[in-house]
């Protein structure tokens, strides 16, 4: 049978790329997911593969491209609603091969799931522990697509040999007029997000709170502070830090980010990292129970008093520095590249930070405000509890 398609260059992009992994990325509407597609439809007909198509979440598949697999299918006139086992989301080829929807939602499903071919759809929103289960199960070609939306220490950006290809709605051509338009709009009306999605740029995070350098590891002669805790547990994970300082320049080591960790998990954690010694541990002051049972346990573990402006202070206390972040402390780096001052809703920025994913930045500020401020012992603002 002779199948004739119009696509788009991602397709031969895919089928030309000279390494196993190849990663696509695009501004908005660049045909990516469409070409992506239907290079997976033609292995599918061409041989027996077992695809496994990747998103977050179940309603982020649905929407998008389990939709347009049904109108590349249709197009071609070979859907089969039949062939659809939509409890499952698989769909079976006459060849015998396969296209399995999956979402990272559920980490459990990740760990039996074997492909022959592996596409992770809008790879930015994807944990690198989901990436590592997928990929070491999968037997052939993997695909990465994405808008160059992540930050330049995102795991994707680490990846050792991939070919990497750019494009944006210029190399489309099936797009509406209105569409075109709505996109090009963007660089009068919102210049960073043209330069995203029009350009499909990286761009840097111009409302950070933080700058940093991601450096190989601390040096020898940094001197070592103390430990910054913020304990969660089940939707936050417990953070715990390592301050060290060298002259005006700290650096911070991740040493524990885990959901679900009970006080004796923690006592271990802390125990790994600290040994015999009795180094201080500062902790979130919302916990006095965790703290009085570490300190029972032996740990030099002591609450901090948080003030009205406790959290812009500890910000300014670690502006303060030149802050430096080893490149394996991956939870670390995301959460400084990505914290942000909140805007309102006149794009203006505000004074304070949005709450998000502030967990090890909150054991920094911590161990920051505790022990690199005179402020916090001088002036008495910020009073410390002494046992
Ligand atoms: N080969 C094609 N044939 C027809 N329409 C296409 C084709 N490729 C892309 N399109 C159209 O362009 C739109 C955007 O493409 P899409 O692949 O979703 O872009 P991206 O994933 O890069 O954002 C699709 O919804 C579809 O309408
Ligand atoms: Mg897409």
């Amino acid at each position: 049978m002779n199948l004739e398609i119009n696509t788009t260059i991602t397709y031969s992009n895919q089928e030309n790329s000279p390494t196993r992994t190849t990663i696509h990325y695009g501004g908005t509407r660049s045909g990516k997911s469409y070409a992506l597609l239907q290079w997976c439809i033609v292995k599918c007909l061409e041989g027996k593969e077992d695809v496994v198509i990747v998103r977050k979440t179940i309603p982020s598949l649905k929407r998008t491209i389990v939709k347009d697999m049904e109108d590349i299918m249709q197009s071609m006139e070979l859907w089969n609603a039949n062939d659809f086992n939509i409890t499952d989301r698989i769909y079976t080829f006459y060849t015998g091969s396969t296209i399995s929807f999956i979402s990272t939602d559920n980490p459990e499903k990740l760990r039996g799931l074997k492909s022959s071919i592996l596409w992770l759809e809008e790879a930015q929103e994807i944990d690198e522990e989901s990436w590592f289960q997928l990929r070491i199960r999968c037997t052939g070609p993997i695909i990465l697509s994405l808008n160059p939306t992540i930050s330049p220490h995102h795991w994707i950006r680490s990846i050792e040999d991939a070919t990497q290809y750019f494009t944006t709605f210029r190399n489309n051509p099936y797009l509406e007029k209105e569409v075109v338009n709505s996109i090009k709009a963007l660089e009068r009306t919102n210049p960073k997000a043209w330069r995203v999605y029009g350009l499909g740029e990286f761009v840097q995070n111009d409302k950070a709170v933080f700058q940093f350098n991601v450096v190989d590891w601390v040096p020898d002669d940094a001197e070592f502070v103390c430990i910054g805790l913020d304990p969660g547990y089940s939707a936050d994970p417990t953070a715990i830090i390592s301050l060290f300082r060298k002259d005006r320049e700290i650096y911070l080591v991740e040493n524990c980010y885990e959901r679900g960790l009970v006080t004796n998990d923690i006592a271990s954690k802390l125990r790994t990292i600290i040994g015999d010694n009795r180094w201080e541990i500062w902790a979130d002051s919302a916990e006095p129970r965790l703290i009085e049972e570490l300190y029972r346990m032996g740990f030099n573990i002591r609450p901090v008093v948080k003030g009205k402006d406790s959290i812009n202070f500890g910000i300014q206390v670690l502006q303060n520095y030149s802050i430096n972040i080893p490149k394996a402390c991956q939870n670390l780096v995301n959460e400084f590249y990505g914290y942000e001052w909140e805007t309102d809703r006149f794009g203006r920025q505000m004074d304070r930070p949005v709450d998000f994913n502030n967990h090890l930045i909150d054991a920094a500020r911590y161990a920051a405000m505790m022990r690199l401020s005179q402020v916090a012992t001088a002036k008495g603002k910020y009073v410390i509890r002494v046992r």
